[in-house]
């Protein structure tokens, strides 16, 4: 949820600590600071906000220093003010972190109960203090931290500066990602390899439980045990750090736009284009598994929604898909003889990888479907899927989604095989369906005019419903989702029979009603429900393909026309109108897209 990041180098750090910030800003953005030390003393600037309000301070008051650390923030404990603003710094002890120490009410009492005072609302304080009155009885900083470590409780990612060690970094590992990165006569550690492209591209991820002590010459990693660890230096591929918005406004519009290629290279990875035959990686045996278990959240979860569909109609294999969150404490009743595949862009969400490892302990077989292949998720399953889109920048998931879904169709087609349930010639001609859907993508986002056309409307409706069927319900989940947490307009959405059991309450002149449907053979049960809604008032925005559009009934207030599809790719098609709305409304309500209020990319706290 935080950003942390720490340099050990060999000119002044401020600037770089800043772009690394840049990087990171996507994890939280609630407050921002770094600290370095000046003559051995520890000194740090913050402020609440972007990370453009640190940059006036610095402007102001610059920090300069050869070794620092910096935090962007993503408020757990503490209102995102200046004083809860990170690095916290304590005696000798400046720190960053990322995370939650879940036992820090029980640490602050015993260190209030000891005399010491605190300064902020926050979790984190309490490892300064700790790490301060370790240092405080004669320890050595990397025995102090460790003993430090060994009281905490929680997930969490830190990075610490010692007074008076100048050239030392200390940082450590219990959940949530951190790597660190090998330079020239410089040694740098942050959240992510993204942080760190600017700066190397030979990195070592931690494991959970390590720590590590980092100076001019490199690094000395420990893992829990306290023991010596070796872990391998990886090149970071240049594709895996590219940050650019090249000339589009947000990253989300790149993102959408960056869809039919990122579709494409996920596409040409699960299939052969040759012989037009699936081509899974990983060693599952389809025909024998009797179930399916998906866990995620957010548009991961939707994601699995759409596969769900498809694994079940083509493959006749039961699946389940369940919100992690929910699946994590509820002592789901699940067999050994399953497969379970978290979906998740960042391989890192708390409550997707606490269910996934449920399952594994439950010694279900498991697979992770993801963009981060450097993940705790990718690094602790059997089967890694990744998606090949790129890293994703934009809060709100777009080529992910579109990636994660791609990876599904292919899914469906080998297991469906595998299953007997299709020809080797019906196999042929849905990979060919699927190798033709980026080039659909393509023309559905020909559509942005259109779209932009009807966002203005959009943008004064205080709620919005979405309606679909088949994997059109999921795709209305998804478009309300996509809408509400970028433009903050209050919006659902509805597998379309459940209109009369209650949402048609709703319906009012104010309110426009998007419906998903494409011409296919729920078509004419979601055009009953268009005409339901316009009996009563209801401003339709009807998204359809071109066989649709003919057989639409009169009335919507707009119609939107996208290619005609296989019922196998209307997922992906029909994402990029409902991500396009949602973009256009939220640029016309001057919102800030990539950015949205109280959200984060990376949600490392359950
Ligand atoms: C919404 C969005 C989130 C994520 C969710 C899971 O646009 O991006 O709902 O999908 O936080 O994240 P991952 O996929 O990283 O597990």
């Amino acid at each position: 949820m935080c950003g942390i990041i720490g340099i050990v180098g060999n000119q002044p750090v401020a600037d770089r600590l800043i772009e690394s910030l840049k990087r990171l800003e996507y994890r939280g953005y609630d407050s921002a600071g770094i600290a370095g030390q000046v003559d051995g003393v520890l000194q740090r600037r913050r402020a609440p906000g972007k990370l453009r309000e640190l940059e006036s301070v610095l402007a102001h008051e610059p920090l300069i220093a050869t070794t620092g650390i910096g935090h962007t923030r993503w408020a757990t404990h503490g209102a995102p003010t200046l004083r809860n603003a990170h690095p916290h710094i304590v005696g000798k002890v400046a720190v960053v972190h990322n995370g939650i120490i879940e036992n820090f009410a029980e640490l602050k009492a015993e260190l209030i109960a000891a005399g010491r005072e605190f300064q902020s609302d926050t979790d984190t304080e309490v490892v300064a203090h700790l790490l301060d009155a370790e240092l405080a009885t004669g320890l050595a900083p990397l025995e102090a931290f460790k003993a430090t470590l060994d009281r905490l409780r929680g997930a969490f990612a830190l990075c610490v500066l010692i007074g008076g060690e100048d050239e030392v970094i200390l940082a450590a590992r219990n959940g949530p990602p951190l790597a660190v990165g090998y330079g020239d006569g410089e040694m740098f550690v942050g959240s992510d390899g993204l942080a760190l492209g600017p700066f190397t591209n030979r990195v070592a991820y931690l494991h959970d439980g390590d720590y590590v002590i980092l100076n001019h010459t490199g690094a000395k990693i420990f893992d829990q045990a306290g023991q010596v660890a070796d872990r391998p230096i990886k090149i970071v591929p240049a594709s895996a750090v590219l940050m650019e918005k090249g000339n589009y406004r947000h990253f989300m519009e790149k993102e959408i736009h960056d869809q039919p290629e990122g579709c494409q290279r996920t596409i040409a990875a699960y299939v052969d284009p040759i012989t037009a035959r699936a081509a899974v990686p990983g060693n599952i045996d389809w025909a024998a598994l009797d179930r399916i278990q998906i866990v995620a959240c957010g548009t991961s979860y939707i994601a699995g929604m759409v596969g769900r569909y498809l694994i079940e109609q083509l493959a006749d294999l039961p699946v389940d898909v369940e919100i992690a969150s929910e699946f994590r404490y509820r002592q789901p009743a699940i067999r050994a003889s399953a497969l379970v595949i978290a979906m998740s862009q960042s391989g890192e969400t708390a409550d997707t990888l606490a269910a996934l490892r449920y399952c594994q302990e439950k010694g279900m077989k498991s697979a992770v479907v993801v963009n981060a292949t450097e993940s705790t998720m990718a690094r602790e399953v059997d089967v890694v899927w990744p998606i090949h889109c790129g890293p994703e920048i934009g809060v709100a998931s777009t080529k992910a989604f579109t990636a994660q879904v791609s990876v599904m169709i292919a899914l469906a087609i080998a297991a469906a095989k595998a299953r007997g349930r299709i020809d080797d010639a019906e196999e042929q001609r849905l990979v060919k369906v699927l190798l033709e859907a980026p080039r659909l993508i393509a023309e559905a986002i020909g559509l942005e005019d259109a779209i932009k056309d009807i966002a203005a409307e959009v943008a004064r409706a205080r709620d919005v419903l979405y309606l679909g069927r088949g994997p059109m319900s999921a795709l209305a989940l998804e478009g309300a989702l996509k809408l509400k947490e970028i433009s903050y307009i209050h919006a659902e959405g509805y597998a379309a029979g459940e209109l009369k059991h209650g949402p048609i309450a709703l319906v009012d002149e104010q309110t426009p009603i998007v419906i998903l449907a494409p011409y296919d053979s729920w078509f004419e049960k979601s055009a009953s429900n268009m005409s339901e809604v316009m009996a009563r008032g209801g401003q339709v925005i009807f998204i359809t393909d071109t066989e649709g559009a003919r057989h639409a009934p009169a009335g919507a207030k707009v119609v939107i026309t996208a290619p005609a599809c296989d019922p196998l790719v209307s997922a992906l098609v029909m994402s990029a109108p409902i991500q396009l709305l949602a973009y256009h409304v939220a640029v016309h309500k001057g919102a800030d897209v990539d950015q949205p209020r109280n959200l984060a990319k990376s949600v490392t706290v359950e």
